[in-house]
C-alpha cells in the first residue's frame, strides 16, 4: 500500500508513528509517497502515479489536509490511466473510471475534500489551478484529535473555507425557503460560533470536533441537494492560487467582501435572510437592501475579528500581478447572482487591492 503525506507535520505530531505502528502490526507492505505540498501540482500527481505503478500499489492511505487528500484522488486515477489525466479530462472530455482504492486520515480540516471526488490541482506550465475528477474515498477518519496540532492560522483559515463553501452554496438558487438552505444556515452559525470558541481557547476539543464535522457537511453534498450553487469566488481564488500559491482559505477571505458588495443588489432578498438568520441582525427599521448590506458588514467585521485577510495587501501578495490575465483565466460560473464577465472579475480584483 501507499502511505501518502505532506511536508512532515505527521512526523512531528505522532500521527505517522501511530499509523505505521498499526500498519506494521497488520503485516502491510508500505511504500511512502511524501512531500505533497500545499496546493498540489500536476508534477506531484505524476510522481505519485509512477511510484504507485512501479510498486504495484493496491491501496492508498492519504494522511493530511485537502492538499494530500486531493493529490491522492488523482494519483489513484492516473496510476490506472495511460493518457495524461489533464489531457484526458480537459481535451478528451472523459472521466476516469478505474481507480486504486483509497482511505483518508484527515489531519487538517476545512476543505471537506475527503467527502467528494473533485481535486484541485495546479498545472504550473499552464498557470491554472483547476478541478480534476478522481475517486471517492472508501473511508475517511475524522478524528478531531489528529487536528489539534494544526497551526492556529490554518485552523481559522480551514474553518473560513468551510464557511465559504456554505455561503457559496447558499447564495445560489432556489431563493425560496428550503431544507438544504435551512440546514446550511445551522452549519454557518455553528462554524461562526466555534471559530470564536477556538480563538478563545485553542485547546477546546468540543469546538474543534464541531468544526471538523461542519467541514465534512460543507462538501458531502447534503447542502447542495436541490441547489444550483455559486462558487464564483472559489474560481477566482483558484486563479489567485495559480499565480501566487496563496493559502486557500486566506485567498477566499480576501475576496469575500468586495465580491458580495458587487453582487448584492442582484440577490438582496437572500442576503437579507443571511443577515437575519445567520448573523442574528434585527430587521426592524431596515428595508431589504439595508438588511442585506448589514449582513455583508457583519461578515466583513467577522473576517477582521478572526484575523483573516480582508484584501490582497493583507493577504501579502504583490500588487503588480498581471491582473487582466488572471481575471481572464477565471472560470465563470452560471449559478451565482452576479453572472460575472471577465471585466467584472477584474473590477472585483481591483476592489480587493
Ligand atoms: O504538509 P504538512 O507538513 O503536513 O503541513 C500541512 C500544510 O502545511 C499542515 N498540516 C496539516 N495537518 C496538520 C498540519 N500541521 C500541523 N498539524 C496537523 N495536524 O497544514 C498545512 C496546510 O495543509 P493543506 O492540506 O494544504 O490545507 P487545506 O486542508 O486547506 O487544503 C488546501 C487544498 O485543498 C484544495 C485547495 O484548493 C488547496 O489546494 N481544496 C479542495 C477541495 C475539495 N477537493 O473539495 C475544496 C476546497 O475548496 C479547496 O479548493
Ligand atoms: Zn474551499
Amino acid at each position: 500500500m501507499l502511505l501518502a503525506y505532506g511536508g512532515g507535520s505527521v512526523k512531528r505530531n505522532g500521527v505517522y508513528d501511530e499509523l505505521t505502528g498499526i500498519l506494521k502490526a497488520e503485516g502491510k507492505t508500505v511504500t511512502e509517497f511524501t512531500g505533497i505540498m500545499s496546493n498540489p501540482t500536476c508534477a506531484k500527481v505524476r510522481e505519485g502515479a509512477k511510484l504507485a505503478r512501479e510498486s504495484n500499489i493496491d491501496f492508498i492511505l492519504a494522511v493530511g489536509g485537502g492538499s494530500v487528500i486531493d493529490c491522492c484522488k488523482i494519483v489513484s486515477a492516473q496510476a490506472k490511466l495511460d493518457d495524461d489525466i489533464w489531457d484526458y479530462e480537459y481535451a478528451q472530455r472523459k472521466i476516469p473510471a478505474e481507480f486504486i482504492p483509497m482511505g483518508a486520515v484527515v489531519t487538517a480540516f476545512g476543505t471537506g475534500a475527503e467527502m467528494n471526488n473533485g481535486a484541485v490541482i495546479i498545472y504550473q506550465e499552464k498557470k491554472l489551478k483547476s478541478a480534476l475528477w478522481g475517486a471517492f474515498y472508501d473511508f475517511a477518519v475524522l478524528d478531531p484529535e489528529y487536528t489539534m496540532s494544526m497551526p492556529m492560522r490554518q485552523v481559522i483559515s480551514g474553518a473560513f473555507d468551510t464557511l465559504s463553501h456554505c455561503m457559496e452554496t447558499y447564495f445560489g438558487s432556489p431563493k425560496e425557503d428550503n431544507l438544504s438552505d435551512e440546514i446550511n444556515e445551522a452549519v454557518m452559525r455553528d462554524v461562526i460560533r466555534n471559530i470564536r470558541a477556538t480563538l478563545k481557547n485553542p485547546e477546546d476539543k468540543f469546538a474543534r470536533s464541531e468544526l471538523v464535522w461542519a467541514s465534512a457537511m460543507g462538501e458531502n453534498g447534503v447542502l447542495k441537494i436541490g441547489e444550483a450553487t455559486d462558487f464564483q469566488r472559489h474560481m477566482m481564488e483558484r486563479q489567485l492560487g495559480a499565480y501566487t500559491d496563496c493559502n486557500h482559505g486566506m485567498g477566499l477571505s480576501a475576496l469575500h467582501t468586495a465580491y458580495y458588495r458587487y453582487i448584492v443588489a442582484k440577490g438582496a432578498d437572500k442576503f437579507a435572510k443571511f443577515a437575519e438568520r445567520v448573523w442574528g441582525i434585527d430587521p426592524s427599521g431596515k428595508n431589504e437592501m439595508e438588511l442585506a448590506n448589514a449582513g455583508i458588514d457583519a461578515l466583513a467585521a467577522f473576517i477582521k475579528e478572526i484575523g483573516m485577510p480582508s484584501n490582497f495587501r493583507e493577504l501579502g501578495i504583490p500588487a503588480d500581478l498581471p491582473w487582466k490575465e488572471i481575471a481572464d483565466s477565471v472560470t465563470l460560473t452560471p449559478g451565482g447572482y452576479g453572472h460575472l464577465t471577465h471585466e467584472d472579475v477584474l473590477k472585483i480584483f481591483e476592489a480587493c487591492k
